[in-house]
């Protein structure tokens, strides 16, 4: 861990250039608006160590799967999120000698990721190896308003010289995954095109054929007036560009506009490509730049308006928890309900860009809050839309009946080929049940289950009646051979989190079917015919939640993780050398398997979902077991902790549990950062505050809130979307404050007393009027 990074409330700054650095700022200081995304690699040419990435949403490779020994049922091909045309790309050369950071003596430099505006910066004084002296001014973003245009300024002053300066600005399809299985590139040329206008290239996938045509047009300004230029055009293998030389002045800006349109075969026919990138590209550069930055702006403040956490007397927290809603922001914006949310974003190619588990358990409360509900409606009907390959999968899996979501997919398709994940890791299924249930209460939006949620929970239902194991000696029924969310533990019997979410799922489905029978009995039986639903299923699932078995320890009072888990040696985590961790790094797998201790919350996950049917003590003595055997090596592991520990009034071990998830990539905690920002993790950080010093929970249509004030900070403040109301959550060191920002009224209850909040009104209670059922002890 290197904490490098300059404290601010609204700004992310890098105030050196670090070579060693540079990979993980890259992917810190990451730009996205959904559609596209781009790492903070330089425009002008580098030579030292970078992770070139340019992403457009749901562009895809299907790499051949590699794996030392193959076990039937694995996937073909791993799903990749491709690195595409880099469009940023400026070439700049000073009286021939090539600007490269790398090269130069760098004097002063200065990187910025503006948050509150959706922008990144950079400046930089350098001095190249001839001794010519420049300084370079950079800003960029990708626009939220028009999701498939960058625009980028550049400019350049000499310092000590007047002489020419050579600029290439360009696109380059030739790129690379460097995570690709066979060292293979995935883009080929299909057309380039470069005209006194603008420059096009068509690159396609050399599988599924996608395709990404990129135009850009360019201009250069002095004086504060557009230079006119007869720039060579260049064309190659899969590059189109220009090389235009203009005299710089000493102490006298030259300044360089590149606009580009990204557009795909994913919105557009392949004919219409060229068309649609022109036209798109045309208005921006006819908007200008000033114009699209000035949208960029208000399109954020809007974000803002809807997501901020302000954090006060504590910049370190505050910058963080921004960080993480920007993140989120541009990773998923909710508009195409074929886009899911990667764990890495657009800020890096490791876990191949593709949707996991995550979405539905730690990211899907985010965007409820956050966001109109047709937001995170259109997560779940992106699972709604895999439901056929789901079933495919079950089938590939020996299941006659039934859905199996995949562990990690892009198309529906399982990519993952890991045999104790993509066999074992079934619990996956039940988030994505889960996530309806939270939707539901969440929304409020019942329509939701008769028109989509009740086939998918059907059929994962009937995956759970097949899965289970019915032993006729105990007349009970177990799931054996599994992976539990504790990936520290594989091919396990019983483990509870698993057999709990199954048995969950069949209860829920069986009530959303009887709720539907008596609300809509045709629609029902319609139901029931297109699922062939029979008598005999639902009376099994019953039989399967009746007779179910758990294991548990009854004389610690706790549910354990899987059969046999108290024959390991307890010894905490706080007892073993420091030396051992993480254990992933310093461990065999070997010994990390026949250990107690664990990667993230497994118990306690189903304890944090199925939170109002556990009582706080419970609670306790299960997080007083498990929390000191955890070695939270999963960036998803201390926000479901820091929440749990809020709610039995731990609230130093919860603070601490946040800082950690917080601030993950800012410090690079898990010295992983260069691959990609931990994204979906993220999402738990937010729920830290909302779900954990917040209190938030919802319970028949009512928010409840349950606030303590963490003690480092003087106040902090969130805002939520409820049901048509905005609210902004206030909590002081002597007041908690709720006010309603719009015109729609709703019940809310604070600390367990239930309160009338009019359109625009306001409620204040005192700080610790926490109701019995909040603390323990
Ligand atoms: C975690 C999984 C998670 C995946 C992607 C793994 O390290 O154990 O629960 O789905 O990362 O974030």
């Amino acid at each position: 861990m290197k904490q490098y990074l300059t404290l601010d409330p609204w700004n992310i700054i890098e105030e050196q250039y670090d070579p060693q650095q540079q990979e993980i700022s890259e992917s810190v200081f990451s730009i996205g608006n959904g559609y596209m995304g781009q790492r903070a690699n330089f425009e002008e040419a580098y030579s030292g160590p970078s992770l070139q990435g340019s992403y457009m949403a749901g562009v895809y490779y299907p790499d051949k799967t590699r794996v030392g020994w193959w076990k039937n049922g694995y996937p073909e091909y791993f799903a990749k999120v491709l690195n595409s045309t880099n469009w940023i790309g400026i070439g700049i050369s000073v009286n021939g000698t090539e600007l490269d950071l790398a090269a130069c003596q760098v004097k002063s430099f200065r990187r910025v990721l503006n948050m509150k505006e959706g922008t990144l910066s950079r400046s930089f004084t350098a001095t190249l190896p001839d001794g010519k002296e420049i300084r370079v001014e950079a800003v960029r973003f990708v626009s939220l308003a028009r999701h498939e245009i960058g625009a980028v300024r550049y400019a350049v002053t000499p310092l000590n010289f007047s002489g020419t300066l050579t600029v290439t600005p360009y696109l380059d399809g030739d790129v690379q995954n460097k995570d690709s299985n066979y060292d293979e590139k995935f883009w080929v040329e299909v057309h380039k095109e470069v005209t006194a206008d603008n420059a096009a290239l068509t690159v396609r996938t050399k599988k599924l054929d996608f395709h990404v045509t990129s135009v850009m047009t360019f201009e250069i300004h002095q004086n504060g007036a557009k230079l006119a230029l007869e720039p060579e055009q260049i064309e190659q293998e899969k590059y189109a560009g220009y090389r235009v030389q203009v005299e710089a002045k000493q102490h006298e800006e030259t300044v360089i506009y590149k606009y580009v349109a990204n557009v795909t075969s994913r919105d557009y026919g392949y004919a219409q490509l060229l068309d649609a990138g022109r036209s798109a590209l045309q208005e921006a550069a006819a908007a200008g730049f000033g114009h699209l930055y000035e949208e960029q702006v208000q399109a954020w403040a809007a974000k803002w308006r809807e997501s901020d956490i302000v954090i006060e007397g504590d910049v370190a927290a505050q910058q963080a928890i921004r960080f993480n809603i920007f993140q989120l922001n541009q990773t998923y914006t909710g508009e195409d309900d074929r886009l899911n949310i990667g764990p890495k974003g657009f800020t890096g190619e490791k876990y191949g860009g593709s949707t996991y588990w995550d979405t539905e358990a730690y990211c899907l409360p985010f965007y409820l809050s956050t966001a109109d509900a047709a937001i995170a409606r259109n997560l779940l009907i992106y699972r709604y839309k895999h439901l056929e390959k789901a079933r495919e999968n079950a089938r590939k899996l020996g299941f006659a009946k039934g859905a199996l979501y995949p562990m990690v997919t892009m198309n529906g398709e399982e990519c993952h080929n890991e045999w104790e994940i993509t066999f074992e890791e079934i619990h996956r299924n039940g988030a994505i049940a889960y996530a309806i249930y939270n939707y539901v209460n969440y929304t409020g939006d019942d329509s939701y289950l008769a028109q989509y949620g009740v086939e998918v929970l059907v059929e994962i239902s009937r995956f759970w009646e097949e899965r289970v194991n019915y032993v006729p000696a105990k007349d009970q029924y177990m799931i054996l051979g599994v992976t539990g969310p504790n990936e520290y533990e594989n091919n396990v019997n019983n483990n509870w989190y698993t057999n709990r979410i199954a048995c969950w799922t069949m209860e829920y489905t069986l009530q959303v079917l009887s709720g539907l029978q008596a609300s809509d009995p045709a629609h029902y039986e319609e139901l029931v015919a297109k699922l062939a639903l029979a008598p005999e299923e639902t009376a099994k699932w019953g039989d399967i939640l009746a007779k179910m078995y758990y294991p548990v320890d009854a004389e610690r009072g706790i549910f354990l993780q899987q059969d046999g888990f108290l024959d390991k040696d307890l010894t905490p985590v706080k007892d073993l050398d420091p030396s051992n961790l993480p254990l992933n790094q310093n461990w065999s797998w070997d010994r990390i398997l026949r250990s107690a201790y664990i990667k993230q919350a497994d118990v306690l996950q189903g304890l944090f979902f199925l939170g109002d049917r556990y009582d706080l003590d419970t609670k306790k003595r299960n997080f007083d077991f498990y929390e000191p055997l955890t070695v939270h090596e999963s960036s998803l592991s201390p926000c479901v902790h820091s929440i749990i520990a809020c709610e039995l009034g731990y609230r130093e071990k919860a603070y601490e549990m946040y800082l950690r998830t917080s601030r993950l990539d800012l410090d690079n905690y898990n010295n992983d950062t260069e691959d990609g920002c931990h994204i979906t993790s993220m999402a738990g950080t937010w729920m830290s505050v909302v779900h954990g010093f917040g209190g938030l929970r919802v319970k028949d249509g009512v928010l409840h809130l349950n606030p303590f004030n963490p003690g480092h900070w003087s106040a902090f403040s969130f805002k939520v979307m409820f049901r048509g109301a905005r609210l902004q959550v206030t909590v002081g060191e002597q007041d908690v404050t709720v006010t309603n920002e719009t015109e729609t009224p709703t019940s809310i209850s604070v600390y367990g007393r239930g309160y009338q909040l009019g359109g625009l009104g306001q409620v204040q209670v005192g700080i610790g009027n926490l109701s019995s059922s909040a603390i323990v002890g």
